[in-house]
């Protein structure tokens, strides 16, 4: 029994939702700080109860939502189970964010509420998703000389980037840049982690686990998985006492020994890395910790799973879950474009209502492009035009194929015009606030007039913070 979403072109989108709620789940927001509020349809007590445990709050049976500055809400579907949330918040330059979040990452229907009528414009005004950065200082004191230029350390500021061997990320480089891409928020290791496990008596294995500890330190992972330099520890923690290993669950380890492929989550190539692999589109199959010797790392790693008793099958059909919403994003398939969006015969942009910091035009086929360095401008790109971190984004219309906008770069090509669209050839249409944060995806036919549009006037709704901030209310309860 599935949710019926009907999104028509220009009208807000008529959602069912089946019986009653069996109750309700009041929390505060992980990521935006806001408060939201769940009801469960066709979902069991231990759903529910679980559910809201995870959100660090309490299960209230039979109970509805009761909500003072509704924002709007967001219905969704998690197999049979049917979940609408409401934002609870008077904050109208947040309303694109959610209304985003929901039909993005949780494929549901947002209605906007009192706080955001009419307001459904999606924007990044301020703090968008940092660009890498190549930040290039000496080593700290004591430290031998750096491998580059003037015996300087370079490290790409970024989730994917990592320092020099032997040294810590967190010495080189921003970890708030690093959150402001990824988002952290706190999480359990494995229960097993608490056993003893005799292998740490084996000075062999344990000088492997070390070895992985100066990995996972090197790379941008220790903002997030190790506690003394860090934020704090997500499951796993490179400083942590005992076994690291047994921090891990099945899946991360299968990530490690790169059985799940995380090509979703982007990556240098080892040689503009500080000579750091991971897992691409070329060589899936790497781990996803980053690392200088990609053989050590899969063997530690394929050895947990042995002495847990895991194969490689065990975690067959798995080949797009490594990433998460980052997969999800690449796997998306456009369809053709509303009359709201395209490009013109005079080559106008079209999009829905929304203002850019990234514009698009691909070729039909072209994997949709999430995030940098390697996966955001993918083959097949025929122009593609960036706005600065502090420029101002751009709106429909403002935009013609070819002519680089005032406070713009063109970031494809690299040089010179993009080549002129074919008539009656289909392309791929990408508009978006930012990173990971789509306005239009789809498919039009070059020379095509454009047709009578929607009203597409918004409201004026400024988001103020990325994507990543609208997860929580929609992040669909992970089960195994
Ligand atoms: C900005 C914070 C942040 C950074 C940086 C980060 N992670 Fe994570 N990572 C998390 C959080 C939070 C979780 C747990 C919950 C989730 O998946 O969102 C996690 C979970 C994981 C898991 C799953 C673990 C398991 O056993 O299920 C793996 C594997 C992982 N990260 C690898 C990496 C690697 C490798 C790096 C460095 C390249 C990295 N992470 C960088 C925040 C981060």
């Amino acid at each position: 029994m599935s949710l019926l979403l009907l999104l028509a072109a220009c009208g807000p989108a008529p959602t069912a939702l089946e019986g009653e709620t069996i109750g309700s789940c009041s929390y505060e927001s992980p990521f935006s700080g806001e408060l939201e509020c769940r009801e469960y349809y066709m979902a069991d007590l231990p759903y529910a109860e679980t559910d809201c445990e995870e959100l660090l709050s309490t299960f209230e049976p039979d109970a509805s939502c009761t909500v003072a500055e509704l924002m709007g809400t967001c219905t969704y579907a998690d197999g049979d189970v049917q979940i609408r949330t409401y934002v609870d918040a008077d904050a109208p330059d947040r309303c694109g964010t959610n209304k985003f979040g929901c039909e993005f990452f949780a494929n549901g229907a947002w209605e906007p509420g009192a706080n955001c009528d009419g307001n459904n414009e999606v924007a990044v005004l301020e703090d968008p998703f940092p660009q890498p950065v190549r930040v290039c200082v000496d080593p700290l004191p004591g430290e031998p000389a750096g491998q580059s230029e003037g015996g300087k350390v370079c490290t790409w500021e970024v989730v994917s980037g990592a320092t020099e061997d032997g040294r810590s990320f967190t010495d080189y480089a921003e970890c708030d840049t690093v959150i402001r891409q990824r988002g952290y928020s706190a999480a359990e290791p494995n229960p097993l982690y608490a056993e003893s496990d005799a292998r740490m008596d084996d000075p062999a294995y344990v000088a492997e686990v070390d070895w992985a500890r100066t990995q996972i330190r090197a790379g941008s992972c220790e903002c997030c998985h190790a506690s003394a330099k860090g934020v704090g520890a997500a499951i796993f923690d490179a400083d942590a006492e005992g076994n690291l290993m047994n921090q891990f669950s099945d899946k991360g380890l299968a990530m490690g020994a790169g059985w799940i492929p995380t090509v979703g989550f982007g990556t240098y190539p080892p040689e503009e890395n500080n000579g750091f692999w991971r897992s691409s589109p070329e060589n899936p199959n790497l781990s996803v910790i980053p690392t200088v010797d990609p053989d050590r790392m899969i063997a530690l790693f394929e050895a947990e799973l042995d002495h847990r008793g895991l194969v490689r099958d065990d975690f067959a059909g798995m080949e797009y879950g490594g990433a998460g919403p980052l997969d999800a994003q690449r796997a998306f398939v456009p369809e053709a474009c509303t009359e709201e969006e395209g490009v013109a015969p005079d080559g106008t942009i079209r999009w829905l209502p929304g203002r850019a910091r990234y514009v698009y035009v691909m070729e039909a086929d072209t994997i949709t492009p999430t995030v940098p360095p390697n996966l955001d401008t993918p083959e097949g790109t025929l122009w593609r035009i960036d706005l600065p971190a502090d420029g101002s984004p751009v709106f429909s219309e403002s935009v013609v194929y070819g002519q680089v906008p005032e406070g713009m770069t063109q970031a494809w090509p690299l040089e010179g015009a993009p080549e002129p669209l074919v008539d009656g050839k289909q392309y791929y249409l990408y508009a978006s606030a930012d990173v990971l944060f789509p306005i239009s995806r789809c498919l039009f036919t070059a020379g095509e007039p454009a047709p009578s549009s929607c009203d597409t006037t918004g409201g004026g709704g400024l988001a103020g913070i990325g994507a990543l901030a609208a997860l929580a209310m929609v992040r669909v309860r992970r089960r195994s």
